[in-house]
């Protein structure tokens, strides 16, 4: 087992994560949400539990190049589950209907301002996957770039926006959520083996910070 990363097999992982989110929409700082399905209802949880999110920066690691409004979008997803039920102040779109390569120069610009995040959630592809970043990649090399338009290689086929490694590791805390035993073998690849440029997942970890996987007993299930 990585003794890089808190491992924590729970029966609520959104309960988890959700009040995690909470605490930090009440303690301020910069957060980096993540897209896909199963953030969803920690979304939704974590906006019952606090209603003002005015004190936090909120960011994304990746964006599909589609409209916000198109429900493949992982921002229009946020919008849903937690941006419409609580109060904002600051929140750092990722422009996908710009297309990956104006998007992900229009987010470097916004990047410009951001001295390492406080808090990055990520979830994990079936494929080991995270943000955008794609086993085997070019992008997983980008040093210099904090954001790349990249080609996607996982459903759903369309370009995307992501932040990169080096990015993602400067949080002072990266949790990872993944449920379902679908995730079982890709979890495993991340925590258990050795780091590899085919597990995308197991390449991230908080540089000078914590580093946890909030699992369900399904994902856990190859650990
Ligand atoms: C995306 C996500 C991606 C996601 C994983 C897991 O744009 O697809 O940001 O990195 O976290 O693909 O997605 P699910 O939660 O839908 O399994």
């Amino acid at each position: 087992m990585a003794s890089d990363v808190d491992i924590v097999v729970a029966d609520d992982p959104a309960q988890i994560v959700a009040e995690r989110l909470a605490a930090l929409a009440r303690d301020g700082g910069s957060v980096v949400l993540t897209g896909g399905s199963t953030p969803r209802v920690a979304y939704e949880t974590a906006a019952e539990l606090h209603d003002d999110w005015t004190s936090v920066e909120l960011w994304w690691g990746d964006e599909r190049c589609v409209a916000p409004d198109d429900p493949r979008s992982n921002y229009g997803m946020a919008k849903a589950a937690l941006l419409d039920r609580v109060t904002t102040r600051a929140v750092h779109r990722m422009q996908g209907e710009l297309g990956r390569d104006e998007g992900a120069r229009r987010y470097t610009s916004e990047l410009e301002a951001v001295d390492g995040f406080d808090f990055v959630l990520l979830g994990i592809g079936s494929d080991g996957h995270v943000a955008s970043l794609f086993p085997g990649e070019p992008s997983l090399d980008e040093t210099a770039r904090r954001a790349l338009g990249v080609e996607a290689k996982l459903e759903p086929f369309v370009d995307r926006i992501t932040l990169t490694l080096p990015l993602l590791a400067s949080a002072r805390e990266v949790l990872f959520l993944a449920t379902g035993a679908s995730k079982a073998a890709a979890v495993r690849r991340a925590f258990a083996d050795a780091p590899s440029r085919a597990t995308p997942a197991s390449l991230v970890r908080a540089d000078d910070g914590v580093t946890t996987a909030v699992l369900d007993a399904a994902a856990a299930g190859l650990l």
